[in-house]
């Protein structure tokens, strides 16, 4: 389905009338993670892309502190006194943008109270980063209002600590920086413990990355999500044990693997089970590992090794870190088995949400009708595909030539 963009800027309008000259528009994409899950907390690598669907969010100033919020996505309209900013459930989506306002303002990034009206065409909670994406561009636009002009890697940590610390949900550093800091055409390989990062250019030609939606919301996603990283917590402390130094999991080498099992093996009474630590912390080490040498594989175009080891990401993910569930499941191994696919995994926290496979360009219209076919039938679901471009990450877009565009919705 399209839409115009605008209609998008009357009903921006109409919640916000005044002059079109002082609304001003900034977009942040959505990412898909091609490969590292579950590394970017465990001080890990990474290869997240951005992608050419996000959030935009349009922004006109206010001069009596308020802050006012509306979308295409919901009904509701929030209105709030700009000296008493607060979390609550019944705000739904406009916590992202309150945590951000809150978060830059602690920063002495301010402005006195605005008008925010939002279009997606993300699917909401599907592992694309829709939050992450309302984050940044509220963050972009703040920035810009208050003239702070924040490097884009500020923003994203910042839209990190809003969404630790306002929104109360512990995700690592991976969504806000590959939504801030993607470009087009590349995948980046971040290294979460220094921030160190290099763009990869996407030498794919003759493959296409097809996303795939299981359509299962993610329920269980926050608690297991939380209760992964506490297990992660917990195989560390016992490693600490015996390598004082040791910061995270993920410095850990697959060469120094079988002393650390044995470690985690012979552990007791942490109140966790020993075989589930092992299991938990080998994925993040050998994940890490495969996430490291991806950026390698995809730089020199070896996309079939690529391939190979999106497939061992997720039978990792599935069996030891144990956060796939059937119909990820049912989805990545449809498209296994469907021609043309050379990689497919769960993207994102897992618990439902989406896949991306990496599929031969003129076999993808085949794909699709196999792959939704044989996921019917197992689990009586349709999937959504988004075959998306990689696209750059948050920036200011023109509101005048906004109007004559259509837009898939
Ligand atoms: C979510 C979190 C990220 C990351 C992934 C799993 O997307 O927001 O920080 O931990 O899950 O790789």
């Amino acid at each position: 389905m399209s839409i115009r963009w605008s209609d998008i800027l009357e009903q921006a309008l109409t919640f916000s009338p005044g002059s079109q000259t002082d609304l001003r528009a900034f977009f942040a994409p959505g990412r898909v993670n091609l490969i590292g899950e579950h590394t970017d907390y465990n001080g890990g690598y990474v290869l997240p892309a951005a992608l050419g669907i996000g959030t935009w969010v349009l922004v006109r100033p206010r001069a009596d502190r308020r802050f006012r919020f509306a979308s295409t996505f919901s009904d509701l309209v929030v209105d709030v006194d700009a000296t008493h900013i607060i979390y609550d459930p019944a705000y739904e989506y406009a916590n992202y943008p309150l945590g951000v306002i809150d978060i830059l303002r602690k920063e002495g990034v301010e402005v006195e109270g605005a008008d925010f009206f939002f279009h997606g065409n993300l699917p909401i909670g599907a592992g694309l980063s829709s939050s992450a994406s309302v984050e940044v561009a509220t963050a972009a636009a703040i920035d810009a209002l208050a003239g702070a002009r924040l490097s884009k890697e500020k923003m994203a940590l910042l839209s990190q600590r809003a969404e630790n610390e306002f929104v109360g949900v512990n995700c690592g550093v991976m969504d806000q920086f590959a939504v801030a800091m993607g470009q087009a055409d590349a995948a980046l390989s971040l290294n979460c413990q220094t921030l160190a990062y290099q763009l990869v250019p996407m030498h794919a030609s003759g493959y296409q990355l097809v996303i795939a939606n299981t359509n299962v919301p993610r329920k269980l996603a926050g608690s297991k999500y939380n209760e992964r990283r506490a297990e992660c917590e917990a195989a560390l402390a016992i490693l600490r044990q015996e390598w004082p130094k040791l910061q995270a999991l993920a410095d850990l080498s697959p060469a120094q693997w079988p002393q650390a099992a044995a470690l985690l093996e012979n552990a007791h009474s942490t109140g966790h089970d020993a075989q589930i630590l092992l299991r938990r912390a080998r994925h993040v080490v050998f994940e890490n590992d495969r996430a490291y040498h991806a950026a390698d594989l995809l730089r020199r175009g070896d996309l079939k090794a690529f391939g190979k080891s999106m497939n061992e990401s997720h039978r990792s993910l599935r069996d030891d870190y144990e956060v796939t569930g059937e119909a990820l499941d049912a989805l990545v191994e449809a498209a296994w088995n469907a021609e043309g696919c050379i990689g497919s995994r769960m993207t994102g926290a897992g618990f439902g949400g989406c896949t991306v496979s990496l599929v031969a360009r003129d076999s993808v219209s085949t794909f699709t009708t196999s792959v939704a076919e044989q996921y019917k039938q197992r689990t009586g679901r349709e999937p959504s595909f988004y075959i998306t471009d990689i696209g750059e990450g948050v920036h200011e877009v023109s509101v005048a030539n906004l109007w004559d565009n259509v837009i898939t919705s």
